[in-house]
């Protein structure tokens, strides 16, 4: 994979002779498919389509798969579990910080905190103080629908309290009722989240019945003055709909830091909108998280080559 932070590199470099890209750019399709044969261990992140074709290359020496992201949409799982390879993930480590971003986005699609900040340093603000500058829409006090309510979903539940939101949530399951009590959250069929939610934020694995769970038909049912609010993954989100309910106003805006093809291109037509806020994928982004991942990344790695196990492990 592309060169990652410490102390994840060190620790597998006291150990094993490693084969690391020390790019800064993802490693190409060939480069991986050339580097991986006859490896032991594999890292690598969401950036990397770790495939058959990875895993037989690789060799019957590979043992496990260690990916430096808490989701693993991007390894295909039953082929590893078919060829005795253990993947591991990097837990919920990134839960709070991704919780933290997903409410920066909503303040920032809301109050157009970044259409604000970018008219300030274009100099174009040239009075003082006006009564019709850049107004939003109030946080305080309005409904947040989360779809999904894992550790995420929770965390941004969390905040929501302190802007006394009234919560809503569905999930592929009901909660039981202590962390539904302690989420402080309504479970609601999805039809309704769509419809009662002036923030829809999604907190959903990827996988193949969840891809594009947010089509053209559930934008429809949403309100007009809703956000949607997207730090997942973007394959959640069929982006060609998404760009019609926000140019035919069926939403208000959206803030997205994923997108269905990263890096976004920029001939998207959500570049040119002023009701988006577009991130590149920074959920996770702290140093603090960021050094974490990379540690229990290499531990994982450790782990299963010593003979351990982990609790980090996918399948
Ligand atoms: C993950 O880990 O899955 C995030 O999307 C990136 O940190």
């Amino acid at each position: 994979m592309r060169k990652i932070p410490e102390p994840g590199p060190a620790m597998l470099a006291r150990k094993y002779s490693v084969t690391m890209n020390r790019n800064s750019l993802s490693p190409s399709r060939r480069e991986i498919l050339k580097n991986v044969v006859d490896k032991d261990a594999l890292l690598c992140s969401l950036n990397e389509r770790i495939d058959r074709e990875v895993m037989e290359k690789a060799g019957p020496k590979l043992k496990v798969i260690s990916t430096l992201s808490t989701g693993y949409d991007h390894i295909d799982i039953k082929e590893a579990k078919k060829r005795r390879i253990q993947v591991t993930f990097t837990g919920e480590v990134l839960s709070e910080a991704t919780a933290d971003l997903t409410f920066a986005l909503i303040l920032a699609v809301s109050r157009k905190v970044v259409l604000a900040d970018n008219y300030v340093r274009q100099k174009k603000w040239k009075v003082g103080w006006a009564p019709d500058l850049f107004l939003g829409s109030n946080v305080y006090g309005k409904t947040l629908g989360l779809i999904g309510a894992g550790r995420i979903g929770r965390a941004v539940a969390q905040r929501a309290r302190g802007f006394d939101m009234n919560i809503l949530y569905h999930n592929r399951r009901r909660l039981e009722k202590k962390l539904e009590y302690d989420m402080r959250a309504r479970y609601v069929e999805m039809d309704t989240i769509l419809r009662e939610s002036d923030f829809l934020s999604i907190h959903a694995n990827l996988n193949n019945e969840s891809k594009y769970m947010i089509n053209e038909s559930k934008l429809k049912r949403m309100k007009n003055t809703a956000y949607l609010i997207n730090t997942s993954r973007g394959q959640l989100v069929d982006e060609m709909s998404l760009i019609k309910a926000l140019k035919n106003n069926w939403i208000a805006g959206a803030a997205l830091d994923v997108f269905e093809s990263e890096p976004l291109t920029a001939s998207s037509p959500l570049i040119r909108m002023e009701n988006v806020v577009l991130l590149p994928h920074i959920g996770s982004a702290t140093y603090q998280v960021r050094s974490k991942m990379s540690e229990i990344a290499a531990q994982n790695i450790i782990e299963i080559l010593e003979g351990r196990k982990t609790p980090y492990l996918v399948n």
